[in-house]
Parts: structure tokens; C-alpha cells; sequence
């Protein structure tokens, strides 16, 4: 009789393993047969019903059984666990070869990459950057340039002038060229000067080929003996550096108060090489007459040394003044129909530089 149940139990055990499905079952199985109040220990207490010549043989069948389920059960977990696993791998799996999303990613405005370039131009011979107000006194922007407040070469410039009162430095305006650095350095009186100032100008200007704000970068070199030889020479060192040495310049006769002699500054039209015409003799549509103006420069006016109570007759200066958009667009032989489309913030444009 407990033979039978004995067996009957391995019967129903072996099933009950057989179709488990998850390992929370298989432990309720573990416990239900195999436990410490489970069903085989159950049938081993009623030993004492058995004939004693039976016991023996009915101890090591029992046995046999336990050996046996517990292979059954280390099979079934193995099987569970590998069904999860798989589970998982199918759930979470990460396909590495996928292409992934690329995030926008954006880049410097043509104008921050044209000043850094500059900048690091002139640091190599030896200019320092220096960021001088945007809004000025008049003082600096015109009167200390050798401009008196009633003379005619003011008129160039078509300040704004700020609706906010005036100081002994005459009234404030937005300065319409980065000249008016030149008085806030020679002021420092740390020579020898070589000042790279840049920044953003302003005059009463907008058309196709003027915006109301743009860029310049003003340099100026202050010590004993400087003289036209270092002018023609740094010029000649930024554009070959900027341009690229197929490109040549010009220095043509000009006039500012704040230099004298005075030059404008041309360089040649890479598009045309100078000659105004292009390979199938058309007029060159970027520059019409083979040169490119960058802007001015000359040999600081004493007057201008005079002003900053730096003695002319001890140090002399150069200076020069030039247009960041501009030659920006020329380096690359661009002829913007817009000069001001470069501030419209249209990333279709603005992506091509
Ligand atoms: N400030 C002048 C301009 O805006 C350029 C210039 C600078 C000329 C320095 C001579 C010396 O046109």
C-alpha cells in the first residue's frame, strides 16, 4: 500500500516538473513534494506501518526518488532560466549595427569664424585684442581723431548719436568705426602699442550693400620709429595670411584726420585676378574693376598722439580700419545680392560657411 503511494507520488511528481512554467512554480512544487512538511516526508513517517524486513528496501526506494527529483528540478530551472533569459534578450536587445540619430548640430556664424581668424593672424606678430566700448563718448569716436565738432569729416560717418545727455567728452553715439579704441589705448600709455580692437559699428546705412550694424577691426601700432615700411609690410603679411599668397594689394591715396599720409587699402579680386574681366571676357561680377577696397589705414596724425598727451616727437604710430563682413565675402569670391542677409539668422544660408 505505501509502496503505491510512494510511487503514485513519483508519478505525480515527475509530471507536476514536467509541464512547470515559471520558477515560482517550480519552487511550489519543490515544497509541495520534496519539502520539510511535504508529501514524500509524509510517507516516510508511516515507515513504522511497513513489516520491518520491508523498511530497508522502501528507505532506499525513497531515496532513489528524491535523487531523481532533484535532478528533475536542477533540469527544470535550467530550462525556466534559460526562457527568461531568451525573454529578455528578445525584449531588450540592442541592435548595434543600427544607424543611429544624429542631433542637430550647429556651428560658428561666418562672422565669429572670420574674427577668430583674424585675431589669430595678427597674435602671431604680436597685436593683443582688445574690446573697446560700442557706445562712446564723442571724444573718442570723433574729437580726439583730429575731427572738431563742426568739421565737415564727420559727415562720413552718419552717427547715432544716444538721446542721453551729455559729459565733458561731448555726447555719446554708437561708434561708426573702431577708431575710437585708438584714444582708450594710447590713455594706457603701455608702449609699444599693438592694439587689434573688434567690433561691432553702426551708421545710418542700409541697403544692399550696407548694414546699419557691422564689424570692423582696427589696429594700431605705437612706438619709437614706427614707420610706412610697417605699414606696407603687416599689410602685406594679413593678406597674404587672410587671402592666400596668389593674391596681391594696393595702397591708394586717401584721406582721414586721425592719419597722415592716409591710404585705402585694395586687394586683388581673386575671381579675376585684378583684371576686372572673367575667362570669356565678361566684366568680373564680384569686383568690376579687378580690385577689391578692404578699407583704410596711414601713419598716426600728431595731432591724434597730441590729444592722448602721448609726445609725437618721441613715438609715432600706424593705424588701419577694416571691414570684417567685407572681407569675409571676398575671401571666398562671394557677391552677397544682400550684404544683410548675413544677420537674417536663415540657417539656410548661414549653413553654407
Ligand atoms: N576708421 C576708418 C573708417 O571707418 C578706417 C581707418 C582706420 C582709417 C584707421 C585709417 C586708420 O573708414
Amino acid at each position: 500500500m505505501l509502496t503505491d503511494t510512494l510511487e503514485a507520488l513519483r508519478t505525480d511528481l515527475e509530471r507536476a516538473i514536467g509541464t512547470v512554467e515559471s520558477l515560482d512554480a517550480l519552487a511550489e512544487v519543490e515544497t509541495k513534494f520534496l519539502g520539510r512538511k511535504g508529501e514524500l516526508t509524509n510517507i516516510l513517517r508511516q515507515l513504522g506501518e511497513l513489516p520491518v524486513e520491508e523498511r530497508k528496501a522502501f528507505g532506499q526506494r525513497s531515496n532513489e526518488i528524491k535523487v531523481e527529483a532533484e535532478a528533475w528540478i536542477a533540469a527544470a530551472r535550467e530550462r525556466l532560466e534559460r526562457a527568461v533569459r531568451s525573454a529578455i534578450g528578445e525584449t531588450e536587445r540592442v541592435d548595434v549595427t543600427e544607424p543611429g540619430t544624429h542631433p542637430t548640430e550647429g556651428h560658428l556664424h561666418i562672422m565669429t569664424q572670420t574674427i577668430r581668424e583674424i585675431t589669430q593672424i595678427f597674435e602671431r606678430i604680436g597685436f593683443y585684442r582688445t574690446r573697446y566700448p560700442e557706445i562712446d563718448w564723442d571724444w573718442y569716436a570723433f574729437e580726439s581723431l583730429n575731427m572738431p565738432s563742426d568739421h565737415p569729416a564727420r559727415d562720413n560717418w552718419e552717427t547715432f548719436f544716444m538721446d542721453a545727455g551729455e559729459s565733458k567728452l561731448g555726447k555719446m553715439v554708437l561708434t561708426p568705426h573702431t577708431s575710437n579704441a585708438q584714444g582708450h589705448e594710447l590713455e594706457r600709455k603701455q608702449f609699444p602699442i599693438r592694439m587689434l580692437n573688434i567690433a561691432k559699428c553702426y551708421r545710418r546705412q542700409s541697403d544692399t550693400t550696407h548694414a546699419p550694424m557691422f564689424h570692423q577691426f582696427e589696429g594700431l601700432y605705437v612706438d619709437r620709429d614706427v614707420n610706412l615700411t610697417h605699414l606696407t609690410g603687416i599689410v602685406k603679411y594679413f593678406v597674404e595670411s587672410f587671402f592666400g599668397k596668389t593674391r596681391t594689394f594696393r595702397l591708394r591715396p586717401h584721406h582721414f584726420r586721425f592719419t597722415e599720409p592716409s591710404f585705402e587699402v585694395d586687394v586683388s579680386c581673386g575671381i579675376c585676378n585684378a583684371t576686372g574681366l572673367t575667362a570669356d571676357g565678361q566684366k568680373c561680377r564680384v569686383c568690376k574693376r579687378g580690385w577689391l577696397e578692404i578699407g583704410g589705414c596711414g601713419m598716426t596724425h600728431p595731432n591724434v598722439l597730441k590729444s592722448c598727451n602721448v609726445d609725437p616727437d618721441i613715438y609715432t604710430g600706424l593705424a588701419f580700419g577694416w571691414g570684417i563682413e567685407r572681407i569675409a565675402m571676398m575671401k571666398d569670391g562671394i557677391n552677397l545680392a544682400d550684404i544683410r542677409t548675413l544677420y537674417e539668422n536663415d540657417l539656410r544660408f548661414l549653413k553654407q560657411f
